[in-house]
């Protein structure tokens, strides 16, 4: 299926990536457990209206139309049509006919004010470019007092990236390859600063241990082969000489955190819960 958006390279980028995911995404069990705990913590009730951010292949979108019922409504948006194809099939075996699913960029959406009960973003939000400006217009869909959920790994997460940002900040380069948010302050400033108030912020740790092969590899990932944008600033502020150099640096780090063959792989997730006020400033101005 063709892709109707129009989309910055970035964006085509990802919408490229995940249509070549498409088809083998649901193998893994990783992204629905993430998108079934977001549930769970955003309490998404019988009747509500849900409007699920990025919702890939609809996992999230899916599950909150069996919880939700004939009574309510869920509106899955992605800007991949490829992982909105197999979501709509998933829906149609299923006899869903009150999740719909729409190809759209999650920052350029355009509902009426006061539409969803919950908007929820599951294993999505660190690709949002723009995170303030797309956390204020989502603001605007809520229904006061409505929730918004989002998960995000923490700045501590994925050991590669971790070294990686250590390194070229040494080089003077301010390295963020997953866009993420990090902290549970950031978190906190960030929804407040759209207007929500930080309901709960909850973290687990999904962590494993990895080979030094595959911590190594992220070097490929963001280096060599990163998204348009993630490296213009790193590839154009260093030389190749100091390349090869912050390369060995990065290789002997992942080392030296090496036991017994393997390196610890700290996924420390957050699930951001937050709430529209029932009286919102941003609502009478
Ligand atoms: C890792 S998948 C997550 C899918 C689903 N939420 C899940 O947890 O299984 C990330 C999804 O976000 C989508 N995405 C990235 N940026 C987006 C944007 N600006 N607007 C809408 N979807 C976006 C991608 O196309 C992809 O399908």
């Amino acid at each position: 299926m063709m892709n109707q958006l129009e989309l910055n390279d970035y964006k085509q980028a990802i919408a490229d990536l995940y249509n070549r995911r498409s088809q083998t995404y649901d193998e893994s069990e990783w992204h629905l457990q993430i998108c079934l705990n977001l549930l769970k913590y955003s309490q998404t009730s019988v009747g509500q209206r849900i409007l699920d951010i990025g919702t890939g292949t609809g996992h999230l979108a899916i599950a909150a139309a069996q919880i939700v019922g004939d009574e309510g409504r869920v509106i899955g948006v992605d800007i991949c049509a490829g992982m909105l194809e197999q979501a709509r099939r998933k829906a149609k075996v299923l006899g869903l006919n009150h999740v719909e699913f729409q190809l759209a960029d999650a920052e350029a959406l355009n509902y009426p004010t006061n539409s969803f009960d919950q908007i929820l973003c599951a294993n999505t939000f660190p690709w949002i470019e723009d995170k303030e400006v797309a956390l204020r217009r989502w603001y605007q869909f809520l229904k006061p007092g409505g929730f918004i959920g989002i998960h995000t790994p923490a700045q501590t997460a994925y050991v590669g990236y971790v070294v990686l940002r250590k390194v070229f900040e040494r080089y003077g380069v301010i390295l963020e390859p997953s866009n993420r948010i990090g902290s549970v302050e950031t978190c906190h400033n960030l929804f407040a600063n759209a207007g929500f108030e930080v309901v709960e912020i909850t973290t687990e740790q999904h962590g494993g241990y990895i080979s030094l092969d595959k911590a190594k590899a992220t070097w490929e990932g963001i280096v060599v082969h990163p998204l348009p944008r993630q490296s213009e600033n790193l590839l154009s502020q260093l030389s190749s000489q100091q390349l090869l150099q912050a390369k060995a640096e990065f290789e002997a780090e992942l080392e030296a955190l090496q036991s017994k063959l393997l390196i610890w792989d700290d996924l420390t997730t957050l699930y951001i819960l937050g709430r529209k006020p029932e009286r919102s400033i941003l609502q009478s101005s």
